[in-house]
């Protein structure tokens, strides 16, 4: 029977029959996907109440839950994405959407301290304006699925100074734009840029997604990572980071966002001459990424 016969027949409310009578109420112009989506979520959601058993007093300690999300909620500040993001779900839901090939380069969560209009700097610059921290060299080429050179291409990169906070954190403690900008590639696909080593920091946890993770027994640390998107001219935009290997917390990330695909190399360079090839002092750290990119 359709859910529309089932609330035909008794549109009365009873708790064995309880989703079927909700959906059953859509009307025959609702959009299908809508009426499809909402059908799934009614069900999920009638079931969990009734297998978790779940209690009036639990049900307002959850509305109460949602409400201080949506108070935390500013310009500044998203904690329904933050929410998604311990959730798992802004992950799942990029996976389910965005399925890519193997070979090309992972995407991951974008998070909220991007900045778009980052500066523009010819290849080999540093983007540390502090000085601060352990230099580290990135470099690498931009190619398509089949290796070939992509010239032209936007590498936008940010990442946290070795305390772990962005600038746009530590307004009038960081420079502005520190430790953020955008790479163009070279005819042979190439990028290279100066950094500094990132540090392992937490999500924004003073508001009600910290306490949850708090009650869940979970820590808000990011494994130290360094954020790209990639943009290149007939290609998929991909937004991705790559992530420090002897992070402690790389098999814990609050938000799921390291894939093993993304771990990269991170080897520390005792060679004075190669430091100077790129006008550092020895030891520096050096990271070689290709990104992959996919055809339109
Ligand atoms: C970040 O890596 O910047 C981030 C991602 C998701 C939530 C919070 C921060
Ligand atoms: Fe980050």
């Amino acid at each position: 029977m359709s859910n529309l016969d089932i609330a035909a027949e008794n549109p009365y409310f009873d708790q064995a029959r309880s989703a079927a009578l909700v959906n059953g109420r859509m009307g025959e112009q609702t959009p299908e996907r809508l009426r499809e989506i909402m059908t799934v979520l009614v069900n999920h959601l009638h079931a969990a109440i009734k297998e978790a058993e779940i209690t009036e007093e639990e049900w307002m300690a959850g509305i109460r839950f949602l409400t201080d999300v949506g108070h935390m909620c500013t310009d500044w500040r998203q904690e329904f994405i933050l929410l998604s993001d311990v959730l798992g779900v802004s992950m799942l839901v990029d996976a389910v959407s965005n399925e890519r090939p193997e070979a090309a380069t992972a995407n991951t969560v974008l998070g909220p301290f991007y900045v778009q209009n980052s500066p523009h700097y010819p290849n080999g610059h540093n983007i540390c304006l502090d000085g601060k921290g352990e230099p580290l060299v990135i470099s690498g080429r931009v190619v398509d699925e089949a290796g070939r050179p992509v010239a032209g291409a936007e590498v936008d990169v940010w990442q946290t100074n070795d305390e772990g906070f962005y600038d746009v954190q530590q307004k009038g403690i960081q420079p502005d734009y520190n430790l953020r900008g955008v790479f163009t590639t070279d005819e042979q696909g190439e990028y290279w840029l100066k950094s500094v080593k990132p540090r392992h920091y937490p999500i924004p946890h003073d508001g009600p997604v910290g306490r949850l993770l708090t009650a869940l027994g979970r820590h808000p640390n990011r494994p130290a990572h360094i954020h790209f998107i990639v943009r290149g001219e007939g290609f998929q935009t991909v937004t991705t980071h790559i992530f420090a290997p002897d992070c402690p917390f790389l098999a814990s990330d609050p938000v799921f966002g390291v894939k093993k695909s993304l771990i990269a190399d991170f080897r520390r360079v005792e060679d004075q001459a190669l430091a100077e090839k790129y006008g550092l002092a020895a030891p520096f750290w050096h990271v070689e990424w290709d990104f992959v990119l996919v055809a339109a």
